[in-house]
């Protein structure tokens, strides 16, 4: 009914769109540009950001941007498995069948990283979503698994990803070990006022809209009431 009214092809804001028709905020390219980076130097990096910033979509983009005959993305959001299924997971998307015993399991992912990288020339790439949810004795789990100091470069990037708190909580000192092995920490902001204006100008031209439907003053209360956070706004 209200899209006949306001002559609109689809139904603005009620799905995502794709990382190809992603708002181009000041935030969103900051995040693909320290993605970019942790492409180049391989590695560990933590991704953080409030609610609704926009971390996930960013992560998908980037995940979509990579060329699967030389990467490899295994995405993990903790809120919907155990850890043990984790690593399982990471078995499962190596090619392996996973082993049994923990300690077996983790030689095992550790060497199908290894090879992956080495031998198929793939770098797997690992996303770990929601990480605020982990336990400290996951963090110092993936301190273990993610250690290849035998290797002179880094064959794999793995993301963690969650909201600010988890920040703050690898600064705690047993976390400290894990946090010490981060070379990209980055926290994707929310838009600013006007990206408000242009993100609901961008959702309404994808939804074929032909004539601006809120007013300069609908726009500022909405930018107020979200603080810029995408998900708020959509
Ligand atoms: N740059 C962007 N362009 C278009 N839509 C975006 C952009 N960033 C975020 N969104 C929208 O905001 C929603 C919430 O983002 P999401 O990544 O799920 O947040 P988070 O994971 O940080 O909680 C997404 O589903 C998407 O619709
Ligand atoms: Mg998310």
């Amino acid at each position: 009914m209200f899209k006949a009214f306001y002559s609109l092809a689809a139904t603005p804001f009620a799905k995502e769109v794709g990382a190809d028709q992603a708002y181009p905020s000041a935030a969103s390219q900051e995040t693909a540009a320290a993605l970019a980076y942790l492409k180049q130097t391989r590695g560990m990096g933590l991704i953080v950001g409030e609610p609704g910033a926009g971390k996930t979509y960013a992560l998908r983009g980037f995940s979509q941007s990579l060329n699967p005959a030389l990467y490899k993305v295994v995405y993990f959001p903790l809120s919907t498995g155990t850890v043990n299924d984790f690593y399982r997971g990471l078995a499962y998307g190596l090619g392996e069948e996973p082993k049994t015993r923990k300690i077996d399991l983790f030689r095992q992912i550790q060497q199908a990283v290894t090879t992956s990288f080495q031998d198929r020339k793939v770098t797997p790439v690992f996303i770990l979503d929601e990480m605020q949810m982990a336990k400290d004795v996951f963090l110092s789990d993936l301190n273990l698994l993610f250690n290849f100091q035998m290797d002179s470069s880094n064959p794999f990037l793995l993301l963690l990803c969650g909201l600010p708190y988890l920040r703050d909580r690898l600064t705690l000192n047993h976390n400290r070990p894990l946090a010490q092995r981060l070379l990209l920490s980055h926290q994707v902001e929310p838009l600013t006022k006007d990206e408000v204006k242009g993100y609901v100008a961008h959702h309404l031209r994808l939804a074929g809209a032909s004539h601006a439907i809120f007013t300069e003053n609908a726009l500022e209360a909405l930018a107020a009431s979200t603080k810029g956070y995408p998900r708020l706004v959509n």
